[in-house]
């Protein structure tokens, strides 16, 4: 079969003049993104004036991912990030990607989980014995900072106060939405001083200066301590072989705590979402938790006891995923029979592919029955990629699944929570889509007798 061009690739219908689809991915992008597979294998969006082709089926995502990977650089939606975060893990490319990769990657290492998993298990606990039965938390906060504490505490060994969280919690949604916001802007647009830029500009000030403060602290000390910042300060030393300047030093830090923190409180905020929505589930998840743990404390050896829990996280983050990867090709490509030029767009949707009713039957219903070895098997490379894949996939994967699991063990071993607001809106962002707003009602399972 002949190779197609470009000018072979269907364009979604919804263009606007200048714009291209810009406006309508910024109205409703989860619809956008999910109707994408019906028009066709490869599919043009213009994300303003320059093109983007996303793939929609699965083999190809995984070529693009992990067979092209190595002629692949991130694109524009992590260029335009570099210039607010900085040029960490998440945002930089070619050889000093690598070489940090490489020099982080011990900390995120098997042989250093297992501490972590302690200091997981003691947040979520000292977290979730301060609420009251009968109150109603505002639980998606709540989840920010649960998260940004554990990740201060293990790989900063930072205990950060709590008005220190607090902020960082305030901050983080408020730069991941403008990130977004950014990506779809024209450049000059994101300089003019509107009330929503300068918004942005102070929160990623502050988050900088918070960042700064949290490696000072670190310095005082002055001991190894073992964790991620002690690895990247002794690189950081002046006569330290290939060492980093201290503005990579703070740019990796700020990205681990941004993509170490979001994601994790947003797929926590939307697990109780989902089993005060699924009665079913959360009687077979407290079941297992409560026959698993019972009454004592949650810790490190059970995330592998639990085996439904891990399937509903499995539902959990299919649906709740993140909604555009992107790549940019770094030499002329061929991928799913299109060949694509040097410095083309490419991208797909985790969150479209993970609700494809090919894969996934009955893809909106939450069914964590639907993951067994035998299903596993079946499913297509590139069909359920929550954590990415190739070697750009998330450092954090095994840190975030460990943290997930004893935060729903811990939190539903004692609490049954209730939603006490409207269903949630998902607002974009540069991570998962969040809800726009999630306040739940506590009930303690240990005092009540209650339907789950
Ligand atoms: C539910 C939790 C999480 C989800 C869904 C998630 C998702 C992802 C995804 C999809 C990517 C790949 C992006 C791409 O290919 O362009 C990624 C990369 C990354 N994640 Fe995560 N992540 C999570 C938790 C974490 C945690 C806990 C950390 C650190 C403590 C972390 C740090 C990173 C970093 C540094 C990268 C960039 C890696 C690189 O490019 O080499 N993530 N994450």
């Amino acid at each position: 079969m002949t190779a197609r061009t470009l000018a072979d690739v269907p364009t979604v219908p919804g263009r606007a003049p200048l714009v291209g689809h810009a406006l309508a991915m910024w109205r409703d992008p989860l619809r956008v993104l999910c109707s994408l597979g019906a028009a066709g294998p490869v599919v043009r969006v213009d994300l303003g004036i320059r093109p983007a082709y996303f793939l929609t089926e699965p083999g190809d995502v995984h070529d693009l991912l992990v067979t092209h990977g190595d002629s692949m650089a991130k694109g524009r939606l992590f260029e335009r990030a570099r210039d607010f975060v900085g040029n960490g893990l998440a945002t930089s490319d070619g050889r000093l990607h690598r070489r940090m990769r490489g020099l982080m990657q011990p900390a995120f290492g098997h042989a250093r989980l297992t501490g972590y998993a302690e200091i997981m298990a003691d947040t979520v606990l000292r977290a979730a014995s301060s609420w009251r039965h009968g109150d109603t938390i505002e639980f998606d906060r709540e989840m920010y900072a649960l998260t940004v504490t554990t990740v201060s505490r293990a790989m900063f060994s930072s205990t950060a106060t709590a008005p220190v969280v607090a902020e960082v919690q305030e901050l983080l949604p408020l730069v991941a939405d403008g990130l977004y916001a950014r990506t779809l802007l024209p450049k000059p647009l994101t300089r003019v001083p509107l009330p929503a830029n300068r918004r942005f500009d102070a929160a990623v000030a502050r988050l900088r200066e918070l960042v700064r403060v949290v490696i000072a602290d670190h310095e005082a000390v002055g001991a190894d301590r073992n964790d991620l910042l002690s690895i990247l300060l002794r690189s950081a030393e002046p006569l330290a072989p290939g060492g980093m300047s201290r503005t990579q030093l703070r740019d990796e830090v700020i990205t681990i705590m941004m993509s170490g923190t979001e994601t994790t409180a947003i797929t926590l905020a939307w697990a109780f979402h989902e089993l005060a929505r699924w009665p079913d589930v959360a009687a077979r998840l407290h079941a297992e938790v409560d026959t698993v743990i019972g009454e004592r404390p949650v810790c490190r050896d059970d995330v592998d006891r639990l085996p439904y829990t891990n399937r509903f996280l499995n539902e959990v983050m299919r649906l709740h995923a993140v909604p555009v990867i992107m790549r940019r090709a770094t030499a002329p490509l061929h991928l799913a029979g299109v060949t694509f030029p040097k410095d083309t767009d490419l991208c797909y949707s985790p969150y479209a592919v993970h609700r494809d009713a090919r894969f996934f039957p009955r893809p909106e219903r939450l069914d964590p029955d639907r993951w067994s070895e035998e299903s596993d098997a079946r499913l297509p490379r590139g069909a359920f990629t929550p954590f990415g894949a190739g070697r750009r996939k998330c450092i954090g994967s095994s840190f975030a699944w460990k943290e997930l699991v004893i935060a729903v063990a811990a939190i539903a071993a004692r609490w049954y929570l209730e939603p006490a607001g409207p269903t949630p809106r998902e607002v974009m962002s540069a991570s998962i889509p969040r809800p726009h707003a999630l306040p739940m009602r506590l009930v303690d399972r240990r005092d009540t007798a209650l339907p789950a």
